[in-house]
């Protein structure tokens, strides 16, 4: 089993990966037992396809577990599911010394975060992810939230959770959408951080049905846990993490959260930062034209009707902006980052002219 470290002082966490920990967990969550209340919030598929196995092991070892099932889809991470999620918890007896296990994608994962750092003040949580995207990104470093009408997790903590357990058996039973979106946010990794990954990752995706996961699943996480490790709080080196996003999350705001997944938009979103970055002169046409080859490697959504007035609007009031600025991360070479605050309205346009 591989374990990575995510260090926090006091709040550090280790992050299990390996093909098969779902069986294994019960045995690790043993030195976390001390006869509280446990909760598992999950949906309804992952509850018959994964989650009664692990209930039924833990009750075996004198877990004190109950379940709470969400409702299908994105909407979950709403402020009624939150009070939903805790009034349940109240109603089957859930204290300030419960602990939670979610099991799921970046939805119930951020969800269940949310509700684990403010039910009774802060209780303790252990995220297991099931797709791809949360595995690598969502399940680590503490972020969590639900979405208001006017935006993506517009309210939201960072709270680290006690452990994370990733299991890449489970992307067997995803669907192909699903897995693309998680190769958005993989491309991520390789490009402000590491060259080679990234070369590697275009080679991978040459042909995906033979793309090594484990392997990059832990290569994800290795970045992503030094960089929260370095920067907990996105005072600065973490923003990196938000590269694509920018006009990513507005894409996805755009189109609705249910036709376009999170990786997807994060993927387009890569799109016009590298454009922006070659326009800016950061960027080198030869490694722009590396990462437009190796996003278009990915089967991307048709945007081919986007409304370019309606994306500039739902950027400028994303909640990375700062007193109305926006920032954002452009690519100085493959591998390597430059935050800007200030980038013309016109090369935004321009750079969603492309995804037409
Ligand atoms: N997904 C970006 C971050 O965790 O900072």
């Amino acid at each position: 089993m591989k374990k990575i470290k995510v260090a926090l002082k006091d709040r550090s966490y280790d992050i299990s990966i390996e093909s098969g920990l779902l069986n294994k967990i019960p045995k690790i969550l043993k030195v976390f037992n001390r006869g509280q209340k446990w909760v598992l919030i999950t949906q309804e598929k992952l509850m018959s396809l994964y989650g009664e196995g692990l209930v039924q092991n833990l009750a075996l070892i004198n877990f004190d577990i109950s379940t709470i099932i969400l409702p299908d889809g994105e909407s979950i991470k709403s402020i009624k599911e939150f009070e939903r999620t805790c009034l349940k918890m109240l109603s089957i007896g859930c204290d300030r010394y419960s602990s939670i296990i979610t099991l799921g994608g970046g939805a119930v994962g951020d969800l269940s975060g949310f509700v684990a750092s403010t039910y009774m003040r802060g209780i303790e949580y252990f995220q297991i992810p099931t797709t791809f995207l949360a595995m690598i990104d969502s399940s680590i470093g503490g972020k969590t939230a639900v979405n208001a009408n006017e935006g993506k997790n517009i309210i939201g903590t960072i709270y680290q959770p006690k452990s994370v357990f990733i299991d890449p058996n489970f992307l067997k039973s995803l669907d192909k959408k699903e897995v693309n979106s998680g190769f958005g946010e993989m491309i991520k990794y390789g490009a402000i951080w590491d060259k080679d990954l990234f070369e590697k990752i275009s080679t991978w995706l040459d042909n995906p049905s033979s793309f090594p996961f484990e392997k990059a699943i832990i290569d994800a996480v290795k970045i992503k846990s030094d960089i929260v490790s370095k920067d907990e709080k996105e005072k600065g080196l973490r923003t990196i993490l938000n590269f694509g996003h920018t006009i990513g999350h507005a894409i996805e705001s755009y189109y609705g959260y249910e036709r376009i997944k999170h990786g997807e938009a994060v993927a387009l979103g890569m799109k016009c930062a590298g454009f922006i970055s070659n326009r800016k002169r950061l960027l080198s046409l030869n490694a722009k034209n590396k990462l437009f080859n190796t996003l278009e490697k990915l089967n991307l959504p048709n945007t081919s009707d986007i409304n370019k007035k309606e994306i500039v609007k739902k950027i400028k009031s994303d909640k990375k902006s700062k007193k109305g600025k926006v920032k954002f991360v452009l690519l100085s070479d493959i591998g390597k980052t430059k935050i800007v605050s200030s980038v013309p309205q016109n090369f935004i346009e321009d750079s969603l002219e492309i995804l037409k």
